[in-house]
């Protein structure tokens, strides 16, 4: 939903109404220190000190699901956390935010205790520390190392709708309001509902029970196991249900799950795992968890048998949440989703929706054993778990729907997302140093574009290189060695090496020699191949000018695999290029022979190509339909860095009118989008406008069944064919003479609608703007916001609008902040949009700007590059001369409002936010 057409000024305002509604905890307990937060005192410090580590919690908490006389909706708990003594010390640090604590023994904050005869110290002060989150208790005397102590607290917080800890989440069905209460702990959100150590290497085992009202379902981790009704003397609402759960595995505080519900479920079984598959009621009755239901044995299957670890728990259970701040998280035992991720409405639902679901499953379930089993010690390397999940989430998916090519589109949907973030000056390395990565923004900063999808192209230019048996073997030596525990990503090389040793695959150095160089330092090379005298060399690929400031250890040089092939001949063995330049004679060509490296773009980097080469690889289709994405790729991309003239890259784009496949049209789609983005304020859009439809025509005309004709139906329609026109408008005004039968399918909904509604009048506006109002009775969900705002931007009139808004009423600290600054920002090409960013900045840099920092970064570079770019393309005569006048007609088609952002039909430029170019949309 929330497409480009479906959005006025009054869902802006709708969503700033939502925003407002952020409710604030008065913490009364919180003891203001005097002291002096300057000396290196333990609670000044984010990190823990290595003092304490836990064994076990027994946590109980009791969500409120009516509010209290104030209005607030509460949790009560208590929580017994036993931990062992590492180093003696007279201080206990336990992370705890926005939590309110009853005084026990002395008016302390919480009662320490041991087993046997061991002496107890007793806390003379407790306090709050809320910079750093902690309740601190300082003791009249030292616990000794090695000895084992339990701490029991007593404590209300909120149970708040923003998203994060416990929280609340409320929808309607059949005319009654409905609250859920909800978890998201990860990261740094679990010491938002119960004091814990909340690092991930601090793993332990969870023991939970939940008290909730009569008739609704508790939800954690581990299976119930104990369902009783009990009463609660002289409380309101007292007669309560208390279900208690398995313990967990040990396990990382981040992974925990809490779930109070009216749900209902399907369920099915995996050999000795039940699988559960939770939504409201009504979509549950309507069959719309039948295809996560279907998927998930045989995902769980898959990588059972991929990581040869039987899955380590007793349930699987999927649950659908109306608001959910990623779009899914990977806790363990209890996955959780945005509805749209989980669900699937065979009445509704795309194509897209569906491969979305099945590479989302993938992804989460993936992380039950890389990730979950076996965690990364600091949130420093989020790339391996996440860039890993990323990866193997195609083979998984690819497993549960084998016909449908997924494996393939890692290409568009990661390698070419990142490669445009990478290729900035303002791009960071995979890996950071573990001291940078501190406080709780910098550690969801890491949770980037980068970490996703470089992550899963580098992993997969690896198991490329060792071959999926070898790298399968390493990974599972890993997981099993270090099952239940923590580790830095050197541990998985050295698996992988003794595979490689094993299986004795040759390479120029170790694994880790190899990964190093593509781990820590930013960005990845073009390498160049000039085939009149096979000379290969590498540089580092930057769309704006090279900045003598960036250093690397490396050097921005890179040991790169490149598997190539001359003519049809496909080389079995990659050929390595080691150093800046060197020869390789088997690449000079001769007469009509060409070569083609990076097959199958298995390895992270560009190519360039000598004129000649370039001219003969352009009419040729029989090179492998990714490689024909990638040429289309490389080439729009060479340009914007300077490295071929535009024209080339223009020249790419002729044989489109001879291609029908799915992945080279998105690609050069996507490329275009670019040249819309910038010329389509200016003398060129006319002859642009008919070269495309030129190009598309023969794809309109073949196709109308599959992916490639949500693609053929935008841009003949957004080009101004007239049989397309006729089309959409057809079938839409069928549906607004009888609006209870929407007949067009669920796949071309979305283009239908944008393109009738661009074409046509205000009866048109106003159909589709009535129904996304009734079908949305409390218009947009906070979490859809960004989706919304970005939709607005992308549109040439909604652009300044967006901007405004952003800037005036959103509020740098507000909600995925920095997905909207690079959606909003895609266009900006002026001198005057650069100015308004660098005020932008200025202004907001005293304050901070969190996690939007990188952000503003890449926007400010990218509208550099733009502007240079515009420069050096918007009179260029060329240009135009190259786009062939096959129509016959210049004119402007005046009718277009130009829907300038492609809709893409598969999986969305997307991760933490779908449809926003650099955050990932689920963990
Ligand atoms: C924790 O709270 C629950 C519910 O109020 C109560 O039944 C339980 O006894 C408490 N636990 C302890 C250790 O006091
Ligand atoms: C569940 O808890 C109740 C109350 O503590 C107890 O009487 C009952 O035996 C328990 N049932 C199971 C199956 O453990
Ligand atoms: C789920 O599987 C069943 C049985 O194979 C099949 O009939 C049904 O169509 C599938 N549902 C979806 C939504 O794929
Ligand atoms: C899987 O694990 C079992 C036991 O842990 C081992 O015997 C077997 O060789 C492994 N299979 C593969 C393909 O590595
Ligand atoms: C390239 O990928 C295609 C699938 O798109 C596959 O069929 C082909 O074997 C791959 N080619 C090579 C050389 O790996
Ligand atoms: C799509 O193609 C099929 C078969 O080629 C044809 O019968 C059908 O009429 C076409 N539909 C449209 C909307 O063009
Ligand atoms: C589109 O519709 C108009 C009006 O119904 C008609 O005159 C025209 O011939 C149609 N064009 C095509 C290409 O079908
Ligand atoms: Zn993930």
């Amino acid at each position: 939903m929330g497409k480009c057409c479906q959005v006025s000024k009054l869902c802006v305002l709708s969503v700033v109404l939502a925003l407002a509604s952020v409710t604030t905890i008065v913490t009364v307990w919180t003891v203001m220190l005097t002291g002096n937060y300057a000396s290196a005192t333990p609670w000044t410090s984010y990190r823990l000190p290595a003092t304490l580590v836990p064994i076990r919690y027994s946590v109980t908490l009791w969500p409120r699901l009516t509010p209290d006389p104030q209005g607030l909706y509460v949790f009560t708990g208590n929580s017994t956390v036993e931990f062992e003594c590492e180093k003696e010390t007279d201080l206990i640090l336990i992370h705890s935010n926005k939590l309110n604590y009853m005084a026990l023994d002395n008016k302390q904050l919480g009662q320490l205790s041991a087993q046997g005869d061991v002496v107890v110290p007793g806390v003379t002060f407790s306090w709050l520390e809320a910079p750093t989150q902690y309740l601190v208790l300082q003791l009249n005397g030292m616990l000794a190392g090695g000895q084992r102590y339990r701490l029991y607290t007593e404590f209300t917080g909120e149970l708040a709708d923003d998203l994060a800890g416990f929280y609340r989440s409320e929808y309607v069905e059949d005319g009654v309001k409905k609250i859920v209460a909800a978890s998201q702990m990860h990261p740094t959100h679990a010491r938002k509902t119960f004091p814990c150590f909340d690092e991930p290497a601090m793993k332990a085992v969870f023991q939970i029970t939940l008290i909730h009202p009569r008739g609704t379902t508790a939800l954690s981790n581990g299976m119930e196991t104990n369902i009783t009704d009990i009463s609660v003397d002289g409380v309101v609402g007292g007669n309560v249900t208390r279900t208690t759960f398995e313990p967990t595995p040990r396990m990382s505080s981040y992974l925990l799950a809490l779930v109070v519900c009216e749900y209902s479920n399907v369920t099915a079984q995996q050999g000795d795992t039940l699988i559960r598959i939770w939504a409201r009621r009504r979509a549950i009755e309507e069959g719309q968890g039948a295809y996560a239901l279907n998927l998930t044995g045989p995902i769980l299957q898959f990588f059972q048998e991929y990581y040869n670890i039987t899955y380590p728990l007793s349930k699987s259970d999927q649950i659908a949440l109306p608001d959910f701040y990623f779009g899914a998280m990977e806790n363990w035992g209890l996955v959780m989703y945005r509805e749209t991720h989980l669900l699937y409405d065979p009445v509704t639902s795309s194509n897209g929706n569906r491969e979305t679901t099945a590479t989302i499953i993938a992804h989460e379930l993936a992380h039950m054993w890389f990730g979950n089993l076996v965690t990364l010690r600091w949130w420093n390397e989020v790339w391996l778990n996440e860039g890993f999940a990323s990866y193997v989430a195609y083979l998984g998916a690819d497993k549960a729907e084998p016909t449908w090519g997924v494996k393939d589109l890692i290409v568009l949907d990661d390698v070419h997302r990142v490669f445009a973030v990478d290729a900035l000056a303002s791009s960071h390395p995979l890996s950071s140093r573990e001291d940078s990565v501190v406080l709780p923004h910098q550690i969801s900063e890491q949770f980037d574009v980068i970490s996703y999808s470089k992550g899963a192209a580098v992993l997969r230019m690896l198991s490329d290189l060792l071959s999926e048996r070898v790298f399968v073997q390493g990974l599972s030596s890993y997981l099993n060695h270090f099952a239940y525990g923590n580790t830095v990503g050197s541990d998985l090389w050295e698996h992988l090496q003794t595979a490689v040793e094993l299986n004795g695959v040759v390479l120029p150095g170790t694994v880790q020699d190899i990964m190093n160089r593509w781990v820590l330092q930013m960005g990845f090379p073009v390498v160049t191949i000039d085939t009149t005298t096979g000379t290969v060399s590498q540089r580092h690929f930057l769309l704006g000018s090279p900045e003598p400031s960036l250093k690397s250890p490396y050097n921005y040089e890179w040991l790169i695999p490149i598997r190539w092939m001359k003519v049809r001949d496909v080389q079995t063995d990659p050929w390595w290029l080691k150093s800046n330049t060197e020869k390789n004679i088997d690449m000079k060509t001769t007469g009509d022979e060409w070569v083609l490296a990076n097959i199958n773009v298995t390895g992270y980097f560009r190519v360039n190509y000598d004129c000649g080469n370039w001219d003969k690889l352009l009419a040729q289709l029989v090179i492998p339909v990714i490689n024909r994405a990638q040429l289309v790729d490389d080439a729009f991309n060479l340009a914007r860095a300077n490295l071929v003239p535009s024209t080339r890259a223009l020249q790419t784009t002729v044989y489109l009118s001879a291609e029908r496949q799915y992945i080279p049209w998105q690609s050069a789609l996507d490329n275009m989008q670019y040249f819309y983005l910038m010329l389509d304020r200016t003398e060129v859009y006319g002859p642009m406008q008919d070269y495309m439809r030129s190009l598309v025509t023969p794809l309109y005309h073949h196709y109308n069944t599959t992916y490639n004709q949500v693609n053929a139906v935008h841009m003949s329609c957004s080009t101004g064919l007239e049989e397309c026109h006729n089309l959409t408008s057809g079938l839409f005004r069928q549906w607004m003479n009888n609006a209870t039968h929407n007949a067009i399918h669920p796949n071309l909904r979305s283009v239908v609608y944008c393109s009738a509604v661009a074409a046509g009048g205000a009866a048109e506006w106003d159909f589709v703007w009535l129904l996304s109002y009734t079908l949305q009775p409390n218009m947009i969900r906070k979490q859809d916001a960004t989706t919304v705002i970005t939709s607005i931007a992308s549109n040439r009139e909604g652009q300044t609008l967006a901007w405004d808004f952003l800037t005036d009423k959103y509020g740098v600290g507000s909600f995925n902040f920095a997905a909207l600054i690079s959606g909003v920002t895609a266009r900006f090409s002026t001198a005057a949009e650069l100015q308004q960013l660098k005020e932008f900045k200025a202004n907001n840099s005293a304050a901070g700007l969190g996690s939007a920092e990188a952000a503003l970064e890449q926007a400010l570079e990218r509208t550099e590059a733009n502007i240079h770019w515009l420069q050096q393309n918007k009179h260029d005569e060329m240009l135009i001369s190259v786009i062939p006048d096959k129509s016959g007609e210049r004119e402007r088609d005046k009718r277009q409002m130009v829907p300038t952002v492609t809709k893409r039909v598969t999986k969305n430029a997307s991760s933490k936010e779908k449809t926003i170019a650099s955050t990932k949309s689920y963990v």
